[in-house]
């Protein structure tokens, strides 16, 4: 027999046990209420301002917040950061014509070029603009008008074309009178 149970003052009932196991409850009690708080207070913390972002609600900083990583910096009409013929060339157009992928005329493949240089500067850059066969629209580029008709002047007068380089701030119709003075 259990030796306690012969004591009256260690029954099942007894006070002390009673007071051990109350004791207990309230420890329990105490801990999951500091684990709940506290991750409440952590989880309101990370929610503030400082961790989301500023709070700002302008359109500048709403889109500096939601802007891609990595954002292409397209020319500008004062010039300064305007990208030539070449690096637009290399920046889209070369995924396609530095192979000669899906039937394009590769770059400087004057065979394949030359045909299409006669047809002169205005349907080489009306073809980049709107695609032509497997090449999307703007070359599958979301290059201006004007950079996907510097990167058309670049191409064809890597295949012996002499067209001459539209200006960055060049807009696609004056491009188009341009390539009018400069057709071969
Ligand atoms: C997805 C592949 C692809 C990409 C990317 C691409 N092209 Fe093309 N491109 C083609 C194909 C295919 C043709 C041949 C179309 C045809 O059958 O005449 C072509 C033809 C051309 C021609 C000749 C059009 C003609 O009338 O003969 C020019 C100019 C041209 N591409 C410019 C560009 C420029 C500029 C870019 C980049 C901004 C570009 N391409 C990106 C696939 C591509």
């Amino acid at each position: 027999m259990n030796p306690s149970a012969s004591s009256a003052a260690t029954t099942d009932n007894d006070p002390y046990d009673l007071f051990k196991s109350a004791a207990n409850l309230v420890i329990k009690v105490a801990i999951a209420t500091v684990v709940v708080v506290g991750t409440i207070i952590f989880l309101a913390l990370m929610a503030t301002p400082d961790h989301v972002g500023s709070g700002d609600m302008s359109e500048q900083a709403v889109a500096s917040r939601i802007q891609k990583v990595g954002s292409l910096v397209l020319g500008d009409a004062s010039g300064g950061g305007a990208r030539t013929g070449e690096e637009l060339y290399k920046g889209r157009c070369a995924a396609c014509h530095d192979a000669g992928l899906l039937g394009s005329p590769k770059l400087a493949d004057k065979g394949a070029w030359s045909a299409r240089i006669a047809s002169g500067y205005d349907a080489l850059l009306t073809a980049a603009l709107k695609g032509k066969k497997a090449m999307p629209a703007q070359g599958g580029s979301g290059y201006s008008d004007a950079d996907v008709g510097r990167a058309v002047v670049y191409m064809a007068n890597a295949a012996g074309a002499k067209f001459a380089e539209p200006k960055a701030e060049t807009s696609s119709e004056t491009a188009a009178t341009q390539a009018k003075k400069s057709k071969p």
